[in-house]
């Protein structure tokens, strides 16, 4: 790459040809101001509010649209330059509101930023703050809202809607001063909006405001947790906003990768979770609780099986290797058998699978499973399913087929070259011939193939556990009386055994123990119940799609899963002999509930998150009447 070299502020800095003046400053940390521009979107160029003075031309150009050149001379703090940034603020200024005390973005704020460094200091015009200057528009949303007078105008907000997430949700409605920006349809929650909250975190001012976050917290007095999103095997950047004890909202990071469920769902953390463990519901110790399922399981290690749940950390799965009982869990309904089918799977390269020029989707409808890697196609895209609600929407270009008809269409539409991305859908054998069918396609037409599960760390269960048996053959187990305990370590099965099938399933365990984060469900069934942290609660390490990231903890609670398991092996005497090597299930009863596993709805996460599933219930209702 051409090197050229430019003066800024009498440092000079090397860059490559093709830089712009702002990426070139912020090489020596210089800090110009800025409006409209954000890394990651395409250069707007609107708010000259990062004019820099060009030496050799004698002009205020814009930083984030103009280009170096070799010898380039740049001045960023100039005479002229601070009056060109006071008359921008000041017309800034005079239709904003200065509502600062009552802003939910005050102290985050960039108009308040650059303010109070180039700004004028004093009201330029005799306008009562608060007087409001521009038409209100309503978003007519119970999760978004929208304040005409503090709005820059900076139209990142749809450009971020177009170009990221490409919801194409908002526009410019008028023109001039009287410009807004407003949904395309209304009402909001029912549109084509994601809610994915990037158009919130990515303005620069308070203009567009989430609705839950609003007057609850001041941000500089929250902290900030950058980590993982542990929803699904994405692990997408995101920033926990909390207090140590209560999560207020989860944003996005300059990487604009988030999407509803973390957004949304933030408040699923903070509600109806699980404080004491409890032995036929009455509140009881930790050490009493693990010492009772300690003499479970070593009166009758044989007898007992543990079902582990694929949203559990790599840590959490090391340990439960040596509790030297029968394992099982959902992943050896589909993919498990899916492996098997494929052989050696090794994870992509995402900047390979971004920069891809021609995709095929198949089976789940990923924009509900893993919304954020729909982002990145923005290329050609054939998504071959059943016909699901949401990925309409995105994928116009949509063949329709159900069961192996979707294995076999995908034979007949795939391109040499093309990546293949699938996340859900097939079972047991299913999944296993579609395994098999991709081995194929990646041999014989150099495709790629994206394996993206919808739970975070399936990739983990096959990665750090020794041992996995098959979850039919371990329920059919204790159908025949052969096993008499269950330990559910973090996983629901409820979901996916159906209703009566369970209850038969129950009536003949002895003890049916479960951790869980959360008081509901099998919580209110079980003998004993445990609580367990989530991801956001104790640091750990997942085996996303891409490969291994860690996630941090937000909340600190007094225990962690890890020192669980520890507690329990104190208890017992684990034996060795159990064989290693993992057993899949290629016959699927029909009890097993399969498509309830593979819709959103039906998720860990976003049962409990009232928010999340009454805007689901709002935009399915709309997409359904389309
Ligand atoms: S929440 Fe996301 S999808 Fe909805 S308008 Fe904002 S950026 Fe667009
Ligand atoms: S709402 Fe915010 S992001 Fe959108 S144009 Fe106004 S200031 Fe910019
Ligand atoms: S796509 Fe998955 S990992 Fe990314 S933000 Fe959404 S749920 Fe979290
Ligand atoms: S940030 Fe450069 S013109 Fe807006």
């Amino acid at each position: 790459m051409e090197k050229v070299t430019v003066k800024i502020d009498g440092i000079e800095v090397q860059v490559d040809k093709g830089t712009t003046v702002l990426e070139a400053a912020k090489k020596i940390n210089k800090l110009i101001p800025t409006f409209c521009y954000h890394e990651k979107l395409p250069i707007f160029g609107g708010c000259r509010m990062c004019l820099v003075y060009d030496v050799k031309s004698k002009r205020s150009i814009i930083a984030c649209g103009s280009y170096v050149y070799d010898g380039m001379e740049i001045e960023t703090e100039n005479q002229q330059i601070l009056n060109d940034r006071k008359f921008i603020l000041e017309m800034l200024f005079t239709r904003h509101p200065l509502d600062c005390p009552i802003c939910d973005k005050a102290g985050e704020c960039d108009l308040q930023n650059w303010g109070t460094y180039w700004g004028p200091q004093n009201n330029v015009l005799p306008i009562t703050p608060f007087e409001k200057i521009r038409p209100e528009d309503d978003w007519e949303s119970d999760y978004l809202e929208y304040v005409s007078n503090r709005c820059v105008l900076c139209i990142k907000c749809v450009s971020v809607c177009d170009n990221i997430n490409q919801s194409h949700s908002l526009f410019q409605l008028e023109r001039g001063f009287e410009t807004l920006i407003s949904p395309v349809t209304k009402p909001m929650d029912s549109s084509s909006c994601e809610m994915c909250g990037l158009c919130v975190d990515i303005c620069p001012v308070g203009a567009i405001l989430f609705k839950p976050f609003k007057y609850n917290a001041r941000p500089w007095l929250l902290n900030e947790t950058f980590t993982h999103c542990s929803l699904c095997s994405l692990g997408c950047p995101v920033v926990i906003d909390h207090d140590g004890k209560k999560i207020y909202r989860i944003r996005s990071t300059a990487e604009l990768e988030i999407c509803a469920k973390p957004y949304l769902g933030y408040d699923a953390y903070n509600t109806n979770r699980l404080k004491n463990p409890k032995i036929q519901g009455k509140d009881v110790s930790f050490d009493n609780a693990l010492e009772f399922i300690g003499q479970i399981i070593s009166q009758n290690p044989s007898k007992t099986a543990l079902v582990v749940s694929p949203y559990l950390s790599n840590e959490v799965l090391e340990k439960i290797n040596k509790l030297g009982i029968t394992t099982t869990s959902i992943i050896t309904l589909d993919l498990l058998p899916l492996l098997e089918g494929f052989g050696d799977y090794n994870p992509p390269d995402f900047e390979e699978i971004k920069n891809a020029e021609h995709y095929v989707v198949i089976g789940d409808d990923i924009t509900d499973t893993n919304p954020v890697i729909t982002y990145y196609m923005k290329k050609r895209v054939v998504y071959i399913g059943e016909q699901l609600g949401r990925i309409k929407k995105l994928y116009p270009n949509f063949i329709q087929a159900e069961g192996r008809g979707i294995i076999e269409k995908l034979k007949e539409n795939v391109e040499e070259g093309s990546v293949i991305v699938y996340s859900s859908y097939f079972f047991g054998e299913d999944a296993k011939y579609l395994g098999e069918v991709l081995r194929k396609l990646q041999e014989e037409k150099n495709c790629k193939v994206v394996i993206v599960p919808p739970y975070p760390n399936g990739f983990g269960i096959v990665n750090n556990l020794k041992r996995i048996s098959s979850f039919v053959k371990t329920l059919d187990k204790i159908l025949s009386g052969e096993i008499e305990n269950l330990v559910m370590f973090g996983e629901e099965i409820s979901l996916f055994v159906e209703e009566e099938k369970l209850k038969e399933i129950f009536s003949k365990l002895k003890n049916k123990v479960l951790f869980t984060p959360f008081d509901d469900g099998l919580a209110l069934v079980c003998d004993v119940v445990i609580p367990l942290n989530t991801w956001v609660e104790e640091d750990g390490n997942y085996d996303f799609f891409t490969g291994q990231k860690k996630s941090k903890t937000s909340i600190k609670n007094s225990f962690k899963n890890t020192e669980i398991i520890d507690k329990i092996l104190k208890h017992i005497n684990p034996t060795s002999n159990l064989i290693e090597g993992f057993e899949s299930d290629c016959t699927i009863p029909e009890w097993i509930n399969r498509f309830k596993t593979n819709i959103w709805d039906a998720s860990y996460f976003s049962l409990r998150s009232e928010n999340l599933t009454n805007w689901k219930i709002k935009n399915q209702e709309v997409l359904n009447e389309r």
